[in-house]
């Protein structure tokens, strides 16, 4: 299944259009299923609904685990890299992970978890946490992983959208030289979640803990009482695998669903080929399992393909802003898989960093979360890669499950800041806006995918019709991305970034409506609206225009007061990082809110602002402009 050559992949992509059920069928016969499918896809964008591998039967975990045992048992499957590198890193091989997640899935059916439950999972970066999502998958439980770095409320918020049952999480996490107690947070969040009947605490930071009689139990104790056989429980391909909560255009996070067996094979079939793994290689990727990189090319991708995947618990600058070259040169790492935000950071620490540290093991370099600039794409390279490893810029979203327009290493060629060329059996398309179809290239437009692909998302969990519209409706019989694109005289693709009210932030997605939302439950705060900008390092900075006329005490105080909110709300992920104290906000006259204006105003380009004279009331974009001098 391994694409070895560009004459290959122009064969492949061909057959995946004209035939993609034979494609797909023939990909998929390099996955082990209990039973085969009747049918590779039936599908319509219009309801929508997308089946693929149709009555096959399987555990995503015998793909991951159980199929590598015979040859491969005692390679290695995760390398841990503790935060603090005087610690010991830890390696589970193939036959330890597959013992501790048996083990674990038993502890799971002990506390009452069953196939189809929703388990959440709110965890550090440790082998535990990829322990806890294979073990609910073992059993048919659906995991909802939440990122470390969100609310109690926002926890609430998922647990009670999806009901989940059972929650595992940590006595707390290291950040840096930071702790955060997670289940401090657990237990905030849980006063309002009445589903929830049990919760599984793994110890990590040894932080003191509130431990409920008859709800909370210890990870370590449980496993004490049970063995570590487990059959893994039979799933239909269509079979909910996971829900990930992602951030849209409105103010609720919604819960991206996806399924047993499509998802298998599109993460499997795409690591391969993107990263071009070959056996016995070291793979590093630094995302977080809590967001969909870290589920598709951390756990599944890598492990269906048994490969060994570095799990880093730590931050790239602590101790130094030499730790990922450090973990590279210790691990021999062969493939790093990052964010242009985290090379952007350390591209400002200089060429010191880098001194003396060995990383000729690199072979494959790769980006992913947001658009990657030259200046970075070229420090990557050169400095990194020493100008001899491909960089696949990977083009990807929570929703479609694995990477859509990338680069193949080594195999297909490599352009600064351009995703390249759609894998085999992705068909993109640029539209306008009224849904025409821009062909030939040198051209610019919304980007959308005219045909299924096996890792796409089937639903938003709860909520069908919001699925519809949010992707469905826009353009008929197209799935929608909500970015821009540019396809290039070459035809290649280059994403500009979102067309929609979504900031990507540090390659986190966070919605412009909930962070107004979050900022507008301040006591006192009659409205808001925010805006991204141009951020040095996070790509993308949020930009709050705050109406506050009668604020508690000095401005910068009252700032901070509602950074907390906003902290309370949503997590410090949200937290604006410029707030400004406006007296009205430019609205047309029929209210809706000129963000045109506004994100010209936060991009510091108040030269010309474009036709103001629909607004309610021009004069007030001059006090906007008048009060940005303040700041
Ligand atoms: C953006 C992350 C440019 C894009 C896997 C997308 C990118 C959103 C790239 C999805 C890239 C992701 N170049 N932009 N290589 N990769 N994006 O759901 O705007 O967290 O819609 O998935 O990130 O973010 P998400």
């Amino acid at each position: 299944m391994q694409i070895t050559s560009f004459k290959q992949y122009e064969e492949d992509y061909k057959k995946s259009v004209e035939n993609p059920e034979q494609f797909w069928g023939e990909v998929a016969q390099n996955f082990q299923w209990r039973k085969p499918w009747f049918k590779v896809l039936s599908w319509n964008f219009n309801e929508p609904n997308i089946k693929w591998f149709e009555g096959a039967k399987l555990n995503i975990t015998e793909n991951c685990l159980d199929r590598h045992l015979a040859t491969n048992g005692d390679k290695p499957a995760i390398i841990w890299e503790p935060n603090n590198p005087e610690e010991e890193s830890v390696t589970y091989t193939y036959k330890m992970l597959h013992e501790r997640v048996c083990r674990f899935a038993n502890v799971l059916k002990r506390n009452g978890a069953k196939k189809g439950d929703r388990i959440c999972i709110y965890m550090p970066m440790v082998p535990e946490l990829a322990i806890a999502v294979l073990a609910c998958a073992r059993i048919g439980a659906v995991h909802s992983v939440i990122f470390g770095g969100f609310s109690a409320k926002s926890i609430a918020d998922r647990i009670n959208d999806s009901q989940c049952k059972v929650v595992i999480t940590a006595d707390g996490s290291y950040r840096g030289n930071k702790q955060i107690p997670l289940k401090d947070v657990i237990d905030d969040a849980l006063i309002g979640c009445p589903t929830v009947e049990k919760c599984i605490v793994l110890t990590h930071i040894r932080t003191p803990v509130s431990m409920l009689k008859g709800r909370d139990v210890w990870w370590e104790d449980e496993v004490k009482h049970v063995n570590d056989t487990c059959e893994a429980e039979e799933m239909d391909a269509e079979d909910m695998l996971f829900i990930l909560y992602t951030s849209g255009s409105t103010g609720k996070p919604k819960g991206v669903v996806h399924t047993c067996g499509g998802y298998m094979v599109y993460a499997g079939y795409t690591f391969s080929n993107v990263f071009n793994y070959k056996p016995g290689e070291v793979y590093f990727c630094t995302a977080d399992i809590g967001w969909i990189t870290g589920h598709s090319y951390i756990v599944y991708g890598p492990l269906s393909q048994g490969a060994t995947s570095v799990l880093f618990e730590g931050i790239p600058t602590y101790p130094t802003p030499s730790r990922f070259w450090d973990i590279i040169e210790k691990h021999k790492v062969n493939t790093l898989y990052t964010a242009p935000t985290a090379i952007r950071s350390l591209m400002s620490y200089g060429d010191e960093p880098l001194n003396g540290k060995d990383l000729s093991s690199i072979r494959v370099l790769g980006s992913v979360g947001e658009p990657i600039n030259e200046e970075a794409w070229h420090w990557f390279d050169e400095k990194i890669g020493h100008g001899k490893a491909p960089i696949v810029d990977t083009w990807w979203q929570t929703e479609t499950g694995g990477i859509m327009i990338s680069p193949i290493a080594t195999v297909t060629p490599t352009k600064p800041s351009f995703a390249t060329l759609p894998l085999p059996g992705i068909q993109p398309i640029l539209v306008d806006e009224n849904g025409n179809e821009i062909e030939g290239n040198g051209v610019m437009g919304n980007l959308c995918i005219k045909f299924p692909w096996p890792g796409m998302l089937r639903t938003t969990y709860g909520d069908h019709e919001r699925c519809k519209q949010t992707y469905f409706s826009t353009y008929e019989n197209l799935y929608f991305t909500g970015d821009g694109c540019l396809r290039d005289e070459d035809g290649y693709y280059r994403i500009t970034g979102r067309v929609d009210d979504v900031l990507n932030v540090s390659g986190h997605r966070i919605g412009t409506a909930e962070v107004e939302n979050a900022i507008n439950m301040h006591a006192g705060v009659v409205e808001s609206a925010v805006v991204g900008y141009p951020h040095d390092v996070k790509g993308q900075g949020i930009y709050a225009f705050v109406i506050y006329p009668e604020m508690h005490g000095e401005a910068e105080l009252s700032k901070k007061d509602i950074l907390q909110t906003v902290t309370r709300v949503i997590g410090a992920i949200a937290k604006p990082d410029k707030i400004l104290f406006v007296s009205g906000l430019p609205k047309t006259r029929s209210g809706k809110i000129m963000r045109r204006i506004l994100r010209k105003i936060a991009e510091g380009d108040t030269t010309n602002l474009g036709d103001t004279s629909t607004l309610l009331d021009p004069g007030v974009v001059e006090e906007i402009i008048a009060a940005t001098k303040t700041l």
